[in-house]
């Protein structure tokens, strides 16, 4: 299909379900959206969102990061990205840690969704960390990405209820309803502004 030149192309990022990168692609087919979905892109070619996006007519790309550097594995998915028109990059379940010269290239043109309230537990198991720490509510934010992990702006969060008797599965499940329904607003508001701003 041919870009739309009405729209801000985003090459989207996964590793495994991409129910995420789902939401992102349902909320760009909604009118008026100033996003679309130029490529998804995952090192993992057995990831079930690949197909997914396969089978919805959007291009796809899969390059393992098996036995390539940090810098050769950045740099392919880079590169499919640009010759597919990307201008940002949305990481949805990517999990891998970019290097600083992706990061650098793409300075202010990548966003990532995590699934915590910055800066509160960055990294891995946010769920079984926020229950242990006894908190009464969790949640999900939507950041820059740079070279440091987790560690970008934030530009929107979403809160959720921790309930008596959530597991680490049952929170993760209700905080990732919150996901789907934050990234799209927050990716569509970003590249909107940027847009509107001539940036
Ligand atoms: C989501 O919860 C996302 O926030 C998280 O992985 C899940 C991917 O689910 N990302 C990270 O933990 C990144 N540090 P999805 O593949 O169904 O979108």
């Amino acid at each position: 299909m041919p870009a739309d030149p009405r729209r801000e192309p985003v090459a989207v990022f996964i590793s495994g379900t991409g129910s995420n990168m789902a939401a992102l692609l349902y909320a760009s087919r909604m009118e008026p959206c100033p996003y679309e979905i130029a490529l998804v892109a995952s090192n993992n070619p057995a990831a079930p969102g690949l197909a997914l996006a396969a089978a919805e007519g959007v291009p796809t790309f899969a390059l393992s990061h098996r036995g390539l550097t940090r810098h050769e594995h950045d740099a392919a998915m880079g590169k499919a990205a640009e010759r597919h028109g990307a201008r940002w990059i949305a990481l949805a379940g990517y999990m891998r840690v970019l290097g600083s010269a992706f990061v650098d290239a793409w300075a202010g043109r990548i966003l990532n969704i995590h699934p915590s309230l910055l800066p509160l537990y960055k990294g891995l198991d946010t769920h079984a960390r926020a229950l242990a720490a006894g908190d009464r509510e969790a949640g999900c934010s939507v950041h820059l990405v740079t070279a440091e992990l987790d560690d970008g702006e934030v530009i929107a969060q979403a809160r959720v209820a921790v309930l008596p008797g959530d597991t680490a599965d049952s929170l993760a499940r209700r905080v990732l309803i919150a996901e789907h329904q934050l990234y799209p607003r927050a990716l569509a508001r970003f590249v909107g502004t940027a847009r509107a701003e001539g940036c």
